[in-house]
């Protein structure tokens, strides 16, 4: 079978709740991917930052095969050897007393609202069912109901409704005083991301996560940053919110905790907010499997051990330098932190993610006119080069 024989198959049987390029990828290794004919690709989207340590990561599929050997599902009915590890690998290279392991980056977005609510009711004395997350436009923390409910991006909500509107106001993305009106005696909590990510990488003022997190200290609510693309090195520091010298109350993570291998997702807390969820109350068959833990301990090592947030920083500087110097009309902003990129056009992104495919190099375009490029943390300064020459000539010859 070739690639048009697996698109048509694609077309015909599964759901289209996608837009991919038409690629058809059989194999990847470090920054690139192979398609079915042989033919490779740089790849500049990671799985959505995903696969930060790079594809099929020799040290991760190690222990991924080990552990596959052993025992891969026990449910949380009973204990396994690997997750107690993972807990320890967490609080060690984070300083939160505590994690909630699940699968999904929408599922732990689920558990920090869960978790904020039940604090709420338990700790702060908020009436019954009366909670409120605040919430920033633009925002995107994945596709369940309760999430897409909180969403003002009509091709995640519009269609799927009804939701519950007044449990998370919106306030606008990096304005203090608008968040700050907002709140109201029912307030928990505010959610946000450090960066915005599929919003288009729309990094906030400077002095914003730094107000947020007083504010929700002033007000004694909490403060939930969601670092589940921001996080584990993309915006060249561990995570995002250190920009700002911060420390949010919990800490959502997700994507590259899995090294491209095996869904695993988390929140970080302390103890006194972690601790307000009882046994029963929440989890799931496949949070905190053995397999998942094994590999997410492998995936955070080997983020320290291969100095992916100091290269995230420093090639990220650098490609999105040589991107500010590309003549190209066209181009309205780059907005980057680390090695994740937003480049902002006058136009339509999509016709030349489509020409830099066929250039060999994978991208994907966010809302109608920014392309995103992030791709894997163990890219090298040749092949970024290797990239700038591709995008400098599709960018100044379309
Ligand atoms: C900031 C943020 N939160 C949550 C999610 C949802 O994660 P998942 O697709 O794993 O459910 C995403 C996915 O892109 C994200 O970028």
């Amino acid at each position: 079978m070739n690639s048009q024989d697996y698109i048509a198959l694609e077309e015909q049987y599964g759901a289209h709740n996608y837009h991919p390029l038409d690629v058809v990828v059989h194999s990847a290794e470090g920054a690139w991917v192979t398609d079915v004919e042989g033919k490779k690709y740089l790849d500049c989207l990671a799985a959505y930052s995903a696969v930060n340590q790079g594809h099929c990561h020799p040290r991760i599929y190690d222990v991924f095969v080990e552990q596959a050997k052993n025992v891969t599902l026990t449910s949380r009915a009973f204990r396994n050897d690997r997750l107690p590890l993972l807990y320890k690998k967490l609080h060690e290279m984070t300083g939160y007393d505590m994690s909630l392991p699940m699968n999904s980056g929408a599922e732990a977005v689920e558990t920090a609202i869960k978790t904020a609510r039940r604090w709420a009711y338990d700790v702060k004395g908020i009436p019954a069912d009366k909670a409120e997350i605040v919430v920033a436009s633009g925002n995107f923390h994945g596709r369940t109901t309760t999430i897409v409910g909180f969403s003002d991006d009509p091709s995640s909500f519009k269609g799927f409704g009804p939701y519950c509107t007044e449990a998370f106001p919106m306030h606008e993305y990096g304005n203090i005083e608008d968040l700050k009106a907002k709140i109201t005696p029912n307030t928990c909590a505010v959610m946000i991301e450090p960066i915005q990510g599929e919003g288009g990488i729309v990094i906030p003022p400077d002095g914003y996560l730094k107000a947020v997190a007083e504010l929700c200290k002033e007000k004694g609510i909490l403060f939930i940053c969601d670092e589940i693309q921001a996080g584990l090195g993309r915006s060249g520091k561990l995570f995002a919110h250190y920009y700002e010298g911060v420390r949010p109350d919990i800490v959502i993570i997700g994507k590259a905790l899995s090294g491209g291998y095996y869904p695993v997702s988390a929140i970080l807390a302390d103890k006194d907010i972690l601790g307000v969820i009882k046994p029963g109350e929440h989890g799931s068959t496949f949070g905190g499997n053995p397999l998942a833990a094994a590999v997410a301990v492998r995936s955070l090592e080997v983020i320290e051990e291969e100095n992916l947030v100091e290269r995230s920083a420093e090639l990220g500087a650098y490609f999105a330098e040589r991107l500010r110097a590309i003549p190209s009309q066209h181009i309205v902003k780059v907005r980057a932190r680390g090695l994740w990129i937003g480049l902002v056009l006058d136009t339509k992104a999509r016709p030349y993610c489509e020409a830099l495919k066929e250039e060999g190099l994978l991208c994907k375009e966010t809302h109608e006119n920014i392309i995103r490029f992030a791709p894997p943390l163990v890219i090298t300064k040749e092949e970024i080069d290797w990239a700038l020459e591709r995008i400098e000539k599709v960018l100044t010859t379309i």
